[in-house]
């Protein structure tokens, strides 16, 4: 059975006390919960990785990275590699987000990087997909994620590629309020399943976890979350308060 994931990205927010304060509300409250094949990961700026590392080896959290740079270490002023985030015990990295796509032009050649560089240190790639809004106005929405898809992840071996989550994010949807709908986001979920099906082998396709993104929050979680092909989600906005963080992680 495929695992279900909640994953917040906090994106640039929250100073140290504030981010101290969200972690130990959510370890709290998850507490009180019972999760079935269900992993929550809290992703918050590199600065605070290794105080949520810390509260993580108590709590029943995973921890992800926002980035990560594909070299073990050199001359990069300002990057975090994937062996500083193997060595705090991060168990993912977001890859791909639009935002990084968008401001920091990266390609899909250099996600491939990043998804290799992630993989060698046992850390598990959250690789983000989806199309900007005239691209589906203009119903080239299937071959914009197909061409992400494969020329980031389909150089992977099978093996490889089981390690892999993809959250599907459709770009108007990114912090607007307006979320796909059920049928939109089951619809390029089970596309996407579909690709690995025929890349890879339907085993594996049964077995990748896709997240949906975008303005997804309390309220709306849980229809999506109800869809067969969408397995939980990338929260950004909603995940900055332990409430509603809370509510869609309980949505699954
Ligand atoms: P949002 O962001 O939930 O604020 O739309 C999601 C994301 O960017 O991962």
């Amino acid at each position: 059975m495929r695992k279900k994931i909640v994953a917040g990205n906090w994106k640039m927010n929250k100073v140290f006390a504030e981010a101290e304060t969200l972690i130990t509300e959510i370890a709290d409250a998850l507490d009180e919960v019972e999760l079935i094949n269900t992993e929550v990961v809290l992703c918050p700026p590199s600065i605070y990785l290794e105080m949520t590392t810390d509260v993580a080896e108590e709590a029943n959290f995973m921890v992800g990275a926002q980035n990560v740079y594909p070299e073990d270490s050199g001359a990069f002023t300002g990057e975090i590699s994937p062996l500083m985030l193997k060595a705090l015990k991060v168990d993912y990295c977001i890859v791909g987000h639009s935002e990084r796509r968008k401001y920091f032009g990266e390609s899909n050649e250099f996600l491939l990087r990043k998804v290799d560089a992630l993989l060698k240190h046992g850390i598990r790639p959250i690789f983000c997909c989806g199309e900007l809004l005239p691209e589906r106005e203009a119903g080239q929405h299937f071959d914009v994620v197909k061409k992400q898809v494969e020329e980031s992840l389909f150089h992977l071996g099978a093996e490889a590629f089981a390690r892999i989550v993809i959250a599907y994010e459709p770009v108007w949807a990114i912090g607007t309020g307006v979320t796909a709908s059920k049928e939109q986001a089951q619809e390029m979920h089970a596309y996407i399943r579909q690709l690995v099906a025929e890349k890879y082998n339907a085993k594996t396709a049964e077995n990748t976890t896709i997240l949906y993104g975008g303005s997804c929050n309390g309220k709306n979680a849980m229809e999506l979350f109800a869809q067969p092909d969408v397995d939980g989600g990338l929260i950004g906005g909603a995940c900055l308060k332990a409430e509603e963080f809370m509510q869609i992680v309980t949505s699954l």
